[in-house]
């Protein structure tokens, strides 16, 4: 190892230039233009799950195996920090084993601990705060199907729905580092934390950027690129359904907001989704709707994140093809 230690714990843990080289590789992983095995040997990476979990679940399993390395994959209720083993000395574990750990866990304070303990990349896979694998996939995503990743920077995105969670924010980091317009509508309640638009602004004036924070959702979806939304009760907020259904309703992504959109916009949902709810069945089934290349890229940006951070390590820019 000859460089310092990197994590991705929140979308702006790497700058405007480092998230294009991420997304150029991923688009090479999803164009089978290169093939690389950063942890042959086999290395193990250890992935954490403490919510449930799909698509993150199988596309780390597959992505680390094919990268060459062999995922260990933990439940909460199968490891001893599900029986609350501090995750100081689950890192110090892991880490004598382990060249990366991925977590999905509930507050952000856990991966920071884990990243503070470890000697070996953290990749947050969910916390209630941030999703930035997604991110990645969902960029990937536009980039496929607008003309590559030099084109994202000032395409606008419109995310509609539950704008305090953590797809919200990570649009908010992750759309500024891009330097993309960034629109999140939701009802008053349910909007970010002041302290992460602050960070997003000061981010997208360096890179070109733009944030608006409203609760109209014509407003914000009104010449979108692209149109995001995500379920109105995350993982861990299940008891609060009943009160969660009302208010979000007029944030529906439906036919009639989408024509608010440009007319070739395309619709992304991170899944899973719940039809009727916060997304007609007539937009998430339609042709505007790219959500099965969403979820594939998950695979594919995530490959390209794991090896652009053992490239960081190693200094070693042929692992990214360069
Ligand atoms: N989008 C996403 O993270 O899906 P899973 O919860 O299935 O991993
Ligand atoms: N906001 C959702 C995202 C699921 C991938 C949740 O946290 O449950």
């Amino acid at each position: 190892m000859t460089h310092e230690l990197r994590h991705m714990l929140r979308d702006d843990d790497i700058n405007h230039e480092e998230q294009k080289q991420i997304l150029k590789l991923g688009m090479k992983f999803r164009e089978n233009r290169f093939y690389s095995r950063p942890f042959e040997g086999p290395q193990a990476v250890a992935v954490l799950f403490d919510k449930p979990s799909t698509r993150t679940r199988s596309s780390f399993s597959i992505g680390v195996a094919e990268l060459g390395g062999y995922p260990l994959v933990i439940d909460k209720s199968s490891s001893q920090l599900g029986r609350g083993e501090p995750v100081a000395d689950t890192a110090r574990v892991l880490t004598r084993m382990a060249y990366g750990i991925v977590w999905r866990t509930f507050g952000q304070d856990r991966v920071e601990t884990m990243a503070k303990y470890a000697n070996c990349p953290v990749i947050n896979a969910l916390t209630d705060q941030f999703h930035p694998c997604q991110i990645l996939a969902d960029f990937l995503t536009m980039a496929q199907f607008r003309g590559g990743v030099d084109a994202l920077a000032g395409q606008s995105i419109a995310y509609l729905g539950d704008a305090a969670n953590n797809m919200s924010n990570s649009y908010l980091l992750g759309g500024a580092v891009a330097g993309m317009h960034v629109r999140v509508a939701g009802p008053e309640g349910f909007l970010p934390d002041p302290k992460i638009v602050a960070d997003a602004k000061a981010i997208a004036e360096k890179t070109g950027g733009s944030i608006t924070v409203t609760t109209d959702p014509r407003e914000a979806v009104a010449g979108a690129d692209c149109v995001f939304t995500d379920t109105w009760v995350s993982m861990g907020e299940e008891a609060e359904y009943a009160i969660r259904s009302k208010p979000f309703w007029d944030y529906q992504v439906n036919p009639e907001l989408m024509a608010l959109a440009k007319p070739d916009a395309l619709f992304q949902h991170c899944l899973p989704a719940y039809r009727g709810k916060e997304v007609t069945s007539s937009v998430i089934d339609g042709p505007q709707s790219v959500v099965w290349d969403e979820a594939e890229n998950r695979l594919h940006a995530q490959k390209a994140l794991m090896t652009w951070l053992v490239a960081w390590q190693r200094e070693d820019s042929s692992l990214l093809g360069d």
